[in-house]
């Protein structure tokens, strides 16, 4: 058995810098089309200076693989200037709650305080990409994230807001509310829920934020993503992290899943029947709700067993040593 996937795209990615970088880059750009970077670097690119410096290292990282790397800014109060400087070089600018997850520090801490900003970029039709958590009990966050998805959703009705990562069956439901708003799931939480997280032995290899929810929030996003919702995404949020950042006490959020996404998917989607789905959801809504036009590529996946290595480099994928049901043959 086998399918073929056109130009498939990760709308949300970590490929960090220096050495991480020239480990990481080569992984996602020989499967992938094109990535959406993000930019919670050390210090965050919230400059258009960093920004092309930082699109020529990634480029170069990705070697001579047709990759397209489409590029965020990190959320600030810029001004008219700054943005119209930017727009070109960039799909859109990611918003961080302070705090909220890796390197985030400099991010916002009154959200509705910027709304000069989202104006500005509702008027140069540069989307705001958000990630979407309180400061609340951790299992809440997001849910109680969604009253501001709905605020800014109601306020600027021509701003296309991502809500990245979604993790519960609340934020689901909103994408039905508001037109303007569309989001990205990884297949992490596709796949997990809290107790492969912490039910049994800690696993600090599928720690991530927000974390992986209720079995009820999984199904909602797995429904969402087998009937292909025309506004959801693929994004996989790989965000790698040192061995010894993750197997330590004070565990670093982020789950690696860059060399397996693809893999991940089909077996997901096969399982359900539901392999036809699988093109929108890693590629055609993409293309449709940024309007990018990556590469032509065709990624030929065999149903044969592969074991996910142990590591990359200094990175331990999620489900190291695992054997999985299918893997990518060739890309043409
Ligand atoms: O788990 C996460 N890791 N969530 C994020 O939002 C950021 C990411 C990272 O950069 O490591
Ligand atoms: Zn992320």
């Amino acid at each position: 058995m086998e399918l073929l996937l056109r130009s498939p795209l990760d709308m949300h990615l970590h490929l960090r810098q220096d050495e991480m970088l020239d480990v990481v880059a080569p992984l996602s750009a020989q499967h992938f089309a094109g990535a959406v970077i993000m930019p919670n670097l050390i210090p965050p690119i919230n400059s258009l200076e960093r920004l092309l410096c930082y699109t020529t290292e990634v480029k170069r990282a990705a070697g001579d693989h047709r990759f397209d790397p489409y590029m965020t800014l990190f959320f600030r109060d810029y001004t008219h200037e700054e943005l119209v400087a930017a727009k070109p070089f960039i799909i859109g600018i990611k918003l961080y709650p302070a705090g909220a997850t890796t390197n985030s520090e400099s991010g916002v801490s009154q959200i509705m305080a910027m709304e000069h900003v989202y104006e500005m970029m509702q008027e140069l039709d540069i989307p705001l990409l958000v990630h979407g958590e309180t400061h609340g009990f951790v299992m809440d966050r997001e849910h109680e994230f969604c009253d501001v998805y709905r605020n800014l959703a109601t306020r600027f009705p021509r701003l296309r807001i991502t809500m990245e990562h979604i993790t519960t069956e609340a934020a689901v439901s909103l994408l039905d509310e508001f037109e303007n708003l569309r989001a990205t799931v990884t297949p992490h939480h596709l796949l997990l829920t809290l107790d492969d997280v912490v039910g049994g032995l800690m696993n600090p290899h599928v720690f991530c934020k927000p974390v992986a929810k209720r079995p009820e929030d999984r199904a909602a996003l797995l429904a969402a993503a087998l009937l292909t919702h025309p506004r959801l995404m693929m994004g996989s949020d790989s965000a790698p992290h040192p061995v010894d950042r993750k197997e330590s006490s004070g565990c670093a959020a982020g789950i690696f899943t860059a060399p397996i996404i693809l893999p991940l998917l089909v077996e997901l989607f096969d399982k359900h029947n539901a392999l036809e789905k699988l093109q929108a959801f890693v590629s055609d809504n993409a293309r449709r709700l940024y309007g990018v036009e990556p590469p032509t590529t065709t990624v030929h996946l065999v149903k044969e067993q592969m074991t996910i290595p142990m590591s990359y480099g200094s990175v331990v994928p999620m489900w190291a040593g695992r054997t999985i049901s299918w893997r990518v043959a060739e890309v043409s």
